[in-house]
C-alpha cells in the first residue's frame, strides 16, 4: 500500500480514538518516558492496534502512544520510538512523524539520550539540540517524493526552529536549570563509538552522539513542521578518557534527570 495511504489509515485510526485538535507531538527518547504520568485525561494505543505501526523492540523503551492534557495543551506522546539499529527501514522509523503531520500538528519535541562529546558537558545535562550532522548513512527522504507531503530537495537551513529554541531557553533560564546547547550527530549504531569514531565526531564539530532523532528531524522539516530536540546527556562519550558503557547506564542516569527534563519540557509546552 503507498505511503500516503498507510498515513490516511494510521491517521483515522487515531482520530477515532481521540477527535479533538492536538497541539504538540512529544517523542520520548530512553529512560525519559515517564513524563507521560503527567499527561491527564489520557488515553493510551498501543503501537501494535494502530495500523502500519511496527512494534518498538528495545527494553527501556515503551511502545504506546499517550494522547491528553500537559500544561493547558492537548499534546500526543510517543512512549517508545523507531530506531533504525532495530532494522526498521528510514520510513518506519519516521512513519509516526507522518501521522502527527496528518493529523494536523505541526510542533514536534524530540528527545534522545546522548553521549556527550562536549568536555564542558556532564552526565545529567539536557542540550538544547541547535544543529545536526547527520552520519546514520541513510535518510529517510531516500527514494520517490510525495509532493503531496513536501519537496524534493527541502530546506535544512534551520532545522530546529529558533523560536523554539529561544522559547527552551528562556524557560530553562526562568526555571533554574542549566542547559547545554549543541551540534548533535546520529550513528546507525546499535554498538557505541570506538575512540577513534569520538575524536572525529567531535572534530567534525559534534557536541553530542546518539543513534536516533534525526531521521525524524528531516521528515518533519520535509513538511514544514517546527522542531525542538532535547538531549539528555547520559556518559561522556570522550575520546581520551572513554569507560565502557551499556545501555542500563544510558537508563539509569537519563533516569536520574527525568525531574528537570519533565518539568522543562512541560514550561516549555506552556510556552508554545
Ligand atoms: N553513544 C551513542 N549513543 C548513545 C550514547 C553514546 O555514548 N549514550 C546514549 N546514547
Amino acid at each position: 500500500m503507498d505511503l500516503l495511504k498507510r498515513i490516511e489509515e494510521s491517521k483515522n485510526f487515531i482520530v477515532s480514538k481521540y477527535n479533538c485538535k492536538i497541539d504538540v507531538a512529544l517523542v520520548l527518547g530512553s529512560g525519559l518516558g515517564s513524563i507521560v504520568n503527567d499527561i491527564e485525561n489520557k488515553i493510551i494505543i498501543p503501537y501494535k492496534d494502530i495500523p502500519h505501526f511496527p512494534e518498538s523492540t528495545v527494553k527501556g523503551h515503551a511502545g504506546e502512544m499517550i494522547i491528553g492534557d500537559l500544561a493547558n495543551k492537548k499534546v500526543i506522546a510517543m512512549n517508545g520510538r523507531f530506531h533504525y539499529y532495530e532494522g526498521y527501514s528510514m520510513e518506519l522509523v519516521t512513519f509516526p512523524i507522518r501521522v502527527f503531520k496528518a493529523l494536523g500538528i505541526n510542533n514536534l519535541i524530540v528527545t534522545n539520550a546522548a553521549g556527550g562529546m562536549n568536555p564542558n558537558f556532564e552526565p545529567g545535562d539536557l542540550m538544547i539540540i541547535n544543529d545536526h550532522i547527520n552520519m546514520m548513512g541513510d535518510n529517510p527522504l531516500r527514494g520517490n517524493n510525495f509532493q503531496e507531503l513536501g519537496p524534493r530537495f527541502p530546506d535544512m537551513s534551520s532545522a530546529y526552529n529558533k523560536e523554539l529554541i529561544k522559547i527552551a531557553n528562556t524557560c530553562a533560564k526562568n526555571l533554574n536549570i542549566n542547559i547545554q546547547n549543541g551540534v548533535y550527530i546520529p550513528v546507525s549504531g546499535p554498538n557505541y563509538e570506538t575512540p577513534a569514531e569520538l575524536r572525529m565526531l567531535r572534530i567534525i564539530g559534534g557536541d553530542a552522539v546518539g543513534m536516533s532523532t534525526v531521521p525524524e528531524v528531516i521528515v518533519a522539516n520535509h513538511m514544514s513542521m517546527k522542531v525542538l530536540g532535547i538531549s539528555c546527556i547520559t556518559d561522556m562519550a570522550l575520546a581520551d578518557n572513554l569507560e565502557p558503557l551499556d545501555h542500563l547506564k544510558v537508563v539509569e542516569t537519563a533516569n536520574k534527570a527525568m525531574k528537570k527534563f519533565v518539568t522543562l519540557v512541560k514550561e516549555i509546552i506552556k510556552e508554545i
